[in-house]
């Protein structure tokens, strides 16, 4: 049985991809280290709580000791690294977790692969969980492959892009098997609600505002998350070593046509007019500012080639599946907003 470190496993994409692989692969056992910040919560992970191959330990990507700890007790094969910050608003609010844990939080991991592992590297890889958001921002055209530049341009989009070079940097000084996965805007179930799409619909069930940036006209590729966690499981297991693989929805939306979609299929979903969740979409001055990246979009040519990976969820389907568990699940959401949540929800969209 083969040892995956999976990093962050209580979070959005890292809960559905322990729960994937738990599915799909029966020579995977799973370590889930989460530090359960504001958006991880062991209710994502319940379902597979009491699996015999899987095993979940709190703590911190950044503790030295403990991530020595559980190399040395559990002898992994391999790491997932989804541990991060993840909100690109917060880290306009204050950037200095998104340094601790995506740069500094990496560089433990990447340091304890190298000391345990000790350049036996058959059979081993480090897979590290990377974003579009690293090239920067578009125009109305054009793509971003895996060789375009490193132009972050928020203080997550930074800590991601240094993060990805550290990577690098282990792989060419020390030999670490080392693969980097880029994927475009991620949604689906248990997705915290500070995101787009689910605090739209969290705010609609509400009759809230739906407070839209500016003025909604900013591009983002949608990628369905199971897809997402299908792609990663490939590259981890077939990608080669030292790559760099985008994965896209090729699903690309405005942000308005995203917040009409939710509005649409809220409306079909419950018997109501469109209009009574229309009529709350309220255009908001931009928080992000000069940091709010205006198109990304990415070209996978690479991973389809290699890997033979291509997104089976279309946009309509997925956020149907989406809009489906979060009516099922309003318990959920309700349990993840907490108070800090309301102290953030104030700062980003006032009173
Ligand atoms: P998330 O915010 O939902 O979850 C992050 C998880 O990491 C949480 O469970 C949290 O408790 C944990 N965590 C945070 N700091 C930690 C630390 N120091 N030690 C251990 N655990 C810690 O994030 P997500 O949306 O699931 O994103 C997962 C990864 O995918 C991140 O690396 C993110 O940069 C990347 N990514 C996300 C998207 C997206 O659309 N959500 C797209 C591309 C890439
Ligand atoms: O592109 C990949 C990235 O996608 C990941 O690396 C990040 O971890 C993930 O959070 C996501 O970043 P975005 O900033 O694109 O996602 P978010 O859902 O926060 O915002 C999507 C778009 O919607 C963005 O242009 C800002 C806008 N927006 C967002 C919120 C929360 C609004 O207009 N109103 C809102 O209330």
């Amino acid at each position: 049985m083969r040892a995956l470190l999976v990093t962050g496993g209580c979070g959005f994409i890292g809960s559905n991809f322990v729960r994937y692989v738990l599915r799909e692969r029966s020579d995977w056992r799973v370590v889930n280290l989460d530090k359960l910040t504001y958006a991880g919560n062991l209710a994502n992970l319940e379902d597979v709580s009491k699996d015999p191959r899987y095993r979940f330990v709190k703590g911190d990507i950044a503790d030295r000791n403990l991530v020595d700890r559980l190399f040395k007790e559990e002898g992994f094969d391999a790491v997932a690294n989804f541990a991060a910050e993840s909100h690109v608003d917060r880290s306009i609010l204050d950037a200095s977790p998104f340094i601790d844990t995506n740069i500094k939080g990496t560089q433990v991991l990447l340091e304890a692969a190298r000391s345990h592992w000790l350049g036996e590297y058959e059979g081993k890889v480090f897979l590290q969980v990377s974003t579009d958001e690293v090239y920067g921002s578009l125009g109305e055209t054009g793509v971003f492959t895996e060789n375009s530049s490193l132009e972050p341009n928020s203080p997550y989009a930074a800590s991601k892009a240094s993060a990805d070079l550290i990577c690098r940097a282990y792989h060419k000084a020390y030999g670490i098997p080392v693969v980097i996965t880029r994927s475009s805007n991620n949604y689906g179930p248990y997705q915290f609600p500070e995101k787009l799409i689910p605090l739209m619909i969290w705010n609609a069930l509400q009759g809230k505002e739906l407070p839209v940036y500016g003025k909604g006209l900013q591009v983002r590729d949608w990628l369905y998350v199971e897809d997402n966690c299908r792609a990663i499981l490939a590259v981890l297991e077939e990608g080669r070593v030292g790559e760099v693989y985008n994965i896209g929805g090729g699903s690309e939306k405005r942000n308005i046509e995203v917040v009409e979609a939710v509005c649409e299929c809220l409306a079909k979903k419950l018997g109501k007019p469109v209009d009574r969740f229309e009529s709350l979409v309220t255009f908001i001055k931009d928080p992000r500012g000069a940091a709010h990246d205006f198109r990304y979009a990415l070209s996978c040519e690479k991973i389809k080639k290699e890997l033979g990976w291509e997104p089976r969820v279309s946009f309509e389907e997925g956020l149907e599946r989406t809009i489906d568990w979060y009516l099922s699940n309003q318990d959920w959401v309700r349990e993840v907003i907490t108070g800090e949540y309301m102290e953030y929800y104030k700062k980003v969209y006032g009173p």
